[in-house]
């Protein structure tokens, strides 16, 4: 097992396409000592997402990239991440679909969060679908990104209780909160076996 500290981090990138709670979570995190990652590039399917914001304010490379063509845009990107020598791709609110093959020509280094209880509540809405299901539980997940939406191997998730007066607004607050605590663990378990 590699210890990954001070100069020896992994060079990671993160794509987001909105508002970017959870990159801002991971530059924060990326700066503390005991963190495996330093945060090289922020790629964005989206020129007025708001995380690109964080991504200013702390001095780290972001790129847009039009997913709308997009097996010419994915050729582009991992040529791009190929020379920055990225090591890990996290997803982070990034709402486009990678095809297969860009996924097999990084092999397989890319991760995701997602607001629910993977297998459950797969794809968009996931607040709004719990509670209409009178669900008693939410929670969110970190995993493995496969050619399948929403269905590589688990590396970590977390769970909460859904209150009766809990609307799709709180549920989806208290969720991003969860969502911020554990990609850092994900992360720190994952990072030093890859
Ligand atoms: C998060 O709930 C994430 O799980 C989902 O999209 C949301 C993005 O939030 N995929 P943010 O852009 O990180 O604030």
């Amino acid at each position: 097992m590699v210890k990954l500290i001070g100069k020896n981090k992994l060079d990671i990138a993160v794509f987001i396409s909105g508002k970017g709670s959870n990159l801002k979570n991971l530059i924060v995190f990326s700066k503390k000592k005991n963190s495996p990652i330093k945060i090289k590039l922020v790629i964005s399917s989206n020129k007025n997402a708001k995380g690109l914001i964080y991504a200013k304010k702390n001095k780290i490379k972001s790129m847009i990239f039009n997913f709308n063509k997009k097996l010419f845009t994915e050729k582009k990107l991992l040529k791009t991440l190929k020379r920055k020598n990225i090591k890990l791709i996290c997803l982070a609110g990034f709402m486009k679909i990678l095809t297969n093959k860009f996924i097999n020509n990084f092999n397989g280094k890319i991760i995701n969060i997602h607001p629910s209880l993977l297998p459950k509540y797969k794809g968009l809405n996931t607040s709004y679908r719990v509670i209409k299901n009178n669900e008693k539980y939410t929670g969110c997940t970190v995993h493995h990104v496969n050619k399948k939406l929403d269905s590589g191997k688990i590396i970590i998730q977390k769970k909460i209780k859904i209150n009766k007066n809990d609307t799709v607004s709180t549920l989806t607050k208290k969720v991003l909160k969860l969502e911020h605590l554990i990609y850092p663990k994900a992360l720190k378990k994952i990072v030093a076996n890859l």
